[in-house]
């Protein structure tokens, strides 16, 4: 049985926070919305409640979990030394979506880092988030609240249609704000890396730690090995998706004719697209487009909307039950664009046309 509360997200209800936080410290399994996407908490030092979290995702072993905690305070034991730049840019971006990769100390169990030597930690900024922390006053390893390989739930309904009955609480706080994961930044190195872009860009970064790179296509399988939840196939639909990059008004013409190709062959068509888009899609006709499921995420100038809806678009298609679905991409160079074009390559697992 899961249980759902529901809360303001703005003034979460005390009373409800404090019966989530007593589950948490229990050893029990809870979702809880963060300014990302909705967490699937546990104790981080209760290796029992970890692993039970592992097995109600169904996510393997070897893909380690970021830690929440309500400040850098408790941090400390959990990590070898805060190096000054991660002092300075949780200073600048926590609470946020910002999760730094830290030397680990030995008080963190191998079951939350899959057995490497770091430990990620973030501090999250939804009232909701930040209330149960404060209130279990203890460490909480989260990852997302979904089931393995599915798109980052954002919001509660999302975390019911994956985890219901295999966890024991839901605290329901709406729609989750950013709708993408946090960024991903390894300090652990000497050389900062950007393991996984999100709504603290490069650029932000940069402003606190100059020398900050960002993982080159060409590292990414030496990045996926250090982070195996940057492997392919994450944040997926289930349906096959192929993306169309490049300049714009070609893409679109691409996604058109692939389009009216599926649809002629009896597929079952899913199209995303910019609002921008809907004057190139006129070009399928009106037989075909009445056939077509079509999610418009946005303006193509609004990034954060887009990233906000996506995956809620991933998941409505798959539900309505198409059998191929279309993406135009967006253009990398434009903070927030980096951590869309990031999730969307990643689910067209290398159907991209250019
Ligand atoms: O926004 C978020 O980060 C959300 C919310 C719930 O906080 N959480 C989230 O967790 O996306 P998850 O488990 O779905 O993704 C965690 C990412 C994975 O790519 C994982 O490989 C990476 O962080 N990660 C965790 N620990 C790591 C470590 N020690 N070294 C490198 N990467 C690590
Ligand atoms: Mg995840």
């Amino acid at each position: 049985m899961t249980d759902i509360i529901r809360v303001d997200p703005s003034r979460p209800d005390r009373e409800a926070i404090g019966r989530a936080a007593a589950r948490l410290r229990a050893g029990g399994l809870v979702a809880f919305p963060t300014e990302t996407v909705y967490g699937l908490g546990a104790h981080a030092l209760d290796r029992d409640a970890v692993r039970r979290l592992f097995e109600a995702k169904g996510r393997p072993a070897n893909d380690p979990v970021i830690v929440h905690v309500d400040s850098v305070d408790r941090i400390v034991p959990l990590v070898e030394e805060i190096p000054p730049e991660a002092r300075s840019l949780a200073a600048r971006f926590w609470p946020g979506p910002l999760t730094l990769v830290l030397r680990r100390s030995t008080r963190v169990p191998d079951e939350v880092t899959a057995g490497l030597d770091t430990v990620a930690v973030r501090v999250p900024a939804h009232p909701v988030a930040a209330a149960l922390l404060m209130t279990a006053a203890l460490p909480i390893a989260a990852p997302s609240a979904n089931l393995f390989s599915r798109p980052s739930p954002t919001q509660a309904g999302h975390v019911l249609d994956d985890l219901d009955g295999r966890i024991d609480l839901i605290i329901d706080g709406g729609p989750t704000l950013l709708g993408i994961e946090s960024t991903v930044l390894d300090l652990s190195t000497g050389s900062p890396t950007v393991l996984r872009p999100g709504a603290t860009t490069l650029d932000m970064l940069r402003e606190i730690v100059p020398d900050v790179a960002m993982k080159s296509t060409s590292q990414a399988d030496g990045a996926a090995a250090r982070s195996p939840g940057l492997l392919p196939k994450h944040y997926s639909p289930r349906t096959p998706l192929t993306l169309y990059e490049g300049d714009t008004s070609h893409a679109l013409q691409h996604l058109v004719r692939d389009a009216a190709a599926a649809l002629a062959t009896g597929e079952s068509v899913g199209i995303i697209a910019a609002e921008e888009d809907w004057y190139a899609l006129e070009s399928l006709g009106a037989a075909n487009l009445r056939l077509v499921e079509l999610r418009y995420l946005g303006s193509e100038h609004d990034l954060p909307a887009i990233a906000s809806r996506l995956y809620t678009a991933f998941r409505e298609l798959d539900a309505a039950g198409v059998t191929r679905i279309f993406v135009r991409g967006f253009a990398a160079d434009d903070g927030m664009g980096a951590a869309i074009q990031d999730r969307l390559r990643r689910a067209a697992a290398g159907r991209i046309v250019y």
